[in-house]
């Protein structure tokens, strides 16, 4: 009798164990590419709906494209949320991220469905913003500088230490910014910008919303970023002005991606189609970001600049989303560019 009672005292406890190492079993180990508290907010919210625990790393588009390449071998990552759509092509064309359909696909905006058809379905849109600058209207005044309305504004020597803009090489708004520029004088005339603009920036910074939050600071004055980053630091109480380049300018594909190889595949899959869904994409405001979400029913902030009204190029997302022509531009801006004295 003792026997059995033991065995089934082990069978219990086994049962018990079973459920418990099952329920913490399964976990996700995320790279974020938005801000930071867009970030944790979207990982908590995960874990709370699932009880999937959630490992959760911010870097900059540029930062996550390496490491995916580094750890192609070994994949640590398993789902990539967030960033510039522009690495996130780069990574599908090179294999480093999953084919994977949604079943959430047709909820989505037709930007954020040409994004995933163009990665052959290795990446998806989840929100849009326009690029511009801003900048902190109490230290333009206090320097007697004028409102910079327009790109050709920046080159201006009135503006010599006063601009901030985040490197190309780990910044996805960076990248974004040199695929722009490249677009919108074309490229001699572009690089002929880029190195005029050269002269006035006092630091080029690893991630692309720091601009704007020293500007917000008064530690630069103009911050070259997403015009929702902009937005944000208006929010959040800082003398900041957003502007519009009056020239037209270029605009991110916001994106995800399930990291190829990934070890917590079915996890991966399940965060990337709710990613998608439309509640938990208004939720973007509560962390006090304000991206056009990509998710058709999604509510979009009154606060989140209107892409209607805005002057947009075409942007070409296969072509500057290739990794050759990222290779190129990048080797060309460090060379031509980064290199020149300031
Ligand atoms: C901010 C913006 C996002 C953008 C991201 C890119 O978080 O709000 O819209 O995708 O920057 O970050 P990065 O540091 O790569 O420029």
């Amino acid at each position: 009798m003792i026997k059995r009672a033991i065995l089934g005292a082990g069978i219990l406890a086994a049962g018990m164990w079973g459920a418990s190492s099952s329920a913490s079993a399964e976990s996700l180990t995320m790279y974020c590419g938005v801000d930071e508290v867009w970030c944790q907010q979207t990982a908590r919210a995960f874990e709370e709906k699932t009880g999937i625990t959630v490992d959760m790393t911010r870097k900059s588009a540029g930062e996550i494209y390496a490491q995916l390449r580094a750890e192609a071998a070994n994949p640590k990552g398993d789902i990539w949320w967030g960033g510039t759509g522009d690495p996130h092509l780069q990574a599908a064309e090179e294999g480093l991220t999953e084919e994977y359909k949604s079943p959430l696909l047709d909820q989505l905006q037709p930007w954020a469905i040409k994004q995933a058809e163009t990665s052959g379905h290795r990446t998806v849109g989840i929100y849009s913003g326009a690029l511009g600058f801003g900048y902190n209207k109490d230290l333009l005044a206090k320097n007697n500088l004028p409102e910079p309305k327009c790109w050709a504004d920046l080159t201006k020597p009135e503006y010599k230490g006063h601009i901030q803009v985040a490197n190309p090489n780990s910044s996805g708004t960076a990248y974004n910014m040199l695929a722009t520029i490249v677009q919108l004088f074309g490229e001699d005339k572009g690089f002929e910008y880029l190195k005029a603009l050269h002269k006035n920036v006092n630091q080029y910074t690893k991630s692309g919303s720091a601009p704007i939050k020293a500007a917000g600071l008064g530690e630069t004055t103009i911050g070259i970023v997403f015009i929702h980053d902009a937005v944000s630091q208006v929010v959040a109480g800082f003398p900041i002005v957003p502007v519009t380049p009056c020239e037209g300018t270029g605009y991110e594909i916001g994106s995800e991606s399930i990291i190829k190889g990934a070890r917590n595949m079915e996890a991966a899959k399940k965060f990337y189609d709710w990613a998608l869904e439309a509640d938990v994409q208004s939720t973007a405001q509560d962390a006090g970001s304000f991206q056009v979400p990509s998710n058709k029913a999604a509510k979009t902030s009154d606060k989140a600049p209107d892409l209607a009204a805005i002057k947009l190029i075409d942007y070409d997302f296969k072509k500057y989303g290739s990794s050759e022509e990222r290779k190129r531009l990048l080797k060309k801006w460090d060379e031509e560019v980064a290199s020149l004295p300031q």
